[in-house]
């Protein structure tokens, strides 16, 4: 594998993208980020009121271009944490609780709906280089999806920044796998068609810092055991695409040096610069909606010069027919199926 996408900070396609075609729909603008002969990838939606909570049909209209686009871009949406959570709330029965919530004295935001995603602590100071907490982002600079590694996986993460931009800039990446998908040979479709993968949060860690997280604390193991899913998947749009992420660790029936060599030779496909954008963060109220069964992304890493990022993440339990990923049954084929 390759840790060069820990260093890179831009891509070539950019969120605002200028020049962008605006489409109009049911009151709304739409401007698409990657668009290429049968598909799109990412749009910034422009004219939402989010002032107050939506009637069944804008949550409906705002999830078929989810469907459609799998990241949308929102600007100074103007939300606090409750319509964060609310909005949230209206697009799946259950949202996901921080499993690193340790109460809500120890917790900045002071909610286990909400993910603490910023390099801020408690106190205000920015987080401590070198420190565990500065370490364990550093896996989040790796490509993934959120929370592949629950066995019911999640299938939306909403990013919501609050305050000041960052100096210098600030962007997070996303990658299109149906696209990636799509134009992979047949011969490798039909050899990847039946894979399982064991994700877990513990093997992207220790990816991104081996010193720190080569043997993880008895607690952080206990709160995370890896999850199984299957590679290959149904989009919501009807398309096949790839579940895959730094988490993944083993392919089930396969040996782990072999598992790695060809999770990182897909991760390196789809994120190639033609499947990939870099959503820049402009304003306080910035916020990115994606679908986690559908794409990748990844953030910048921490920096020795970095400023106040405070950025909170939703993240809503999926509820549709792949939620609980692979059953006992497709495990236990997959294990004996060795595959090498
Ligand atoms: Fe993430």
């Amino acid at each position: 594998m390759s840790l060069d996408h820990m260093y890179i900070r831009q891509y070539d396609n950019t969120c605002p993208r200028s020049g962008a075609t605006n489409v109009i729909q049911d009151g709304l603008t739409i401007k698409p980020v990657l668009q290429s002969e049968n598909s799109a990838f990412g749009a910034e939606v422009l004219g939402v009121d989010w002032s107050k909570p939506f009637p069944d049909a804008t949550v409906a209209q705002l999830v078929a271009l989810q469907d459609k686009y799998a990241v949308l871009i929102f600007r100074k949406t103007g939300l606090d944490n409750a319509r964060h959570i609310a909005f949230s709330q209206q697009l799946g029965d259950k949202l996901e609780i921080n499993p690193f919530f340790y109460g809500r004295e120890n917790d900045r935001l002071r909610e286990p709906l909400l993910f603490d995603v910023a390099n801020i602590e408690l106190d205000g100071s920015l987080v401590k280089m070198d420190s565990r907490r500065w370490h364990h982002s550093l896996g989040n600079a790796l490509w993934h999806t959120d929370s592949s590694y629950h066995q019911q996986r999640s299938k939306y993460s909403i990013l919501l920044s609050h305050g000041n931009p960052v100096e210098g800039g600030s962007w997070t990446h996303f990658a299109d796998l149906r696209r990636a998908y799509s134009d992979l040979s047949q011969m490798k479709k039909d050899e990847i068609e039946n894979l399982v993968i064991e994700h877990d949060l513990w093997h992207s860690r220790k990816l991104a810092s081996p010193a720190v997280f080569g043997n993880p604390l008895p607690h952080e193991l206990a709160a995370k055991p890896p999850a199984y899913h299957r590679l290959v998947q149904v989009a919501p749009d009807g398309r096949k695409t790839m579940y895959l992420a730094a988490h993944a660790k083993r392919i089930l029936g396969m040996e782990f040096e072999q598992s790695q060599k060809v999770i990182w030779e897909l991760i390196d496909h789809s994120t190639q610069p033609k499947y990939v954008f870099s959503m820049e963060w402009l304003s306080g109220g910035d916020m990115v909606w994606w679908d986690n069964r559908q794409s990748m992304h990844r953030a910048n890493p921490y920096t020795e010069h970095m400023t106040a990022r405070d950025v909170r993440r939703s993240t809503i339990l999926d509820d549709g027919p792949l939620a609980f990923g692979a059953s006992a049954e497709e495990k236990s084929v997959a294990e004996r199926d060795k595959i090498n």
